[in-house]
């Protein structure tokens, strides 16, 4: 099955072109990072007019790439939501004009789902899968008993782990978007400031960000009043310890708990250097798959891989009634 997929949720036009739920023929991606950057973060209006000017861009380049023509598509996909209206409405109309033009069938694709489904290009899953979503907007712990069967048995209470890194950023002047670049610091810097580290209840899955930020931004704040000098490098480092060992820490017992046969890291942050090696330490008796980088940010390609599994299981067809749905869950 040729699927064309489309992802407009956030700052990323993206077009790509999968086959069979493991294989990717294009993966096109422009992002925007560079129009937003003057600007701290996304602006969303300008998001929309940037998705509007490349979509039909990305389109062209992904079949190009593919080297496939538009009458060889099984399947057209596209992100329905969570993420901005105006830009999820640019892929979803973009969508629906591509199946109606060329009598394709739609479908609807979660964008938290992709994210997840990122993994199956490097291998198939095996149930119980246990997956860590941590972007820009999520960080969840998701069980999985089969395909497209989520359990959400943990969630942040307050900020995503990839927003409290764009907010420690913004606090250091680092620029937009801060996860790598305190990423690349905090390899150069030691966690020498002791900053708490934020488990919840002693059986609670659940996240909670907000404690850390504000002692980072409390700290921050101190330092300038006493006129003393902040090591960026090592309060990177120390911001990175707390927020990754809880990460991995609860990852690795609720894999334990739920006897899972593979754990799935995706979202952004899945790209964090520290995680990954963190993760790879940590766990040792259950498969772990980390995604290429690449695959980690938004892509369109993960929106294809959730498709195929999500047409093979439900058979389910969007018809041009489908809107972009900013809130959508999983
Ligand atoms: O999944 P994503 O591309 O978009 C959303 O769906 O939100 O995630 C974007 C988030 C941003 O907050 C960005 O700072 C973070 O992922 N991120 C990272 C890294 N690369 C991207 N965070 C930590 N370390 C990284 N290397
Ligand atoms: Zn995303």
């Amino acid at each position: 099955m040729l699927i064309l997929s489309i992802e407009t949720s956030c700052d990323e036009t993206a077009c790509a072109i999968t086959e069979n739920g493991n294989k990717i023929l294009a993966n096109i991606i422009y992002s925007q990072i560079a129009v937003h950057q003057a600007f701290g973060g996304v602006l969303p209006e300008i998001a929309s007019r940037c998705h509007a000017e490349n979509i039909t861009i990305v389109i062209d380049e992904a079949l190009k790439e593919a080297k496939v023509t538009i009458d060889k598509i099984d399947l057209i996909a596209v992100t329905e939501g969570p993420g901005l209206i105006g830009s999820l409405l640019v892929g979803v109309n973009a969508a629906k004009a591509l199946a109606l033009a060329h009598n394709i069938p739609l479908i609807g694709v979660n964008h938290l789902s992709g994210h997840i489904y990122a993994a199956t290009a490097s291998k198939a899953m095996i149930f119980p899968v246990l997956a860590l979503v941590v972007s820009g907007g999520h960080t969840e712990l998701i069980l999985m008993k089969g395909h497209h069967d989520f359990q959400i048995i943990g969630k942040t209470l307050d900020d995503a782990a990839g927003e409290a890194y764009d907010k420690i950023a913004r606090v250091l002047g680092l620029g937009y978007p801060g996860g790598p670049i305190i990423d690349e610091l905090a390899h150069t810097g030691k966690d020498t400031y002791s900053l708490p580290r934020v488990f919840l209840e002693k059986d609670s899955y659940d996240f909670s960000f907000s404690g850390l930020k504000s002692s980072v931004i409390n700290l921050v704040n101190q330092k300038k009043m006493k006129n003393e000098n902040i090591i960026k490098e090592d309060l990177c480092a120390s911001f990175q310890e707390s927020v990754t060992e809880v990460l991995v820490e609860k990852t690795f017992r609720a894999a334990k708990e739920f006897n899972v046969k593979q754990v799935i890291i995706a979202g952004g942050v899945a790209a964090n250097k520290g995680l990954r090696t963190k993760l790879i330490n940590k766990i040792s008796d259950v498969p772990l798959i980390l995604p290429p980088l690449i695959l980690c940010t938004d892509n369109a390609a993960m929106i294809g891989l959730s498709a195929y599994y999500l047409a093979k299981k439900n058979k389910v067809r969007s018809d041009l009634s489908l809107n972009a749905y900013p809130d959508s869950e999983l």
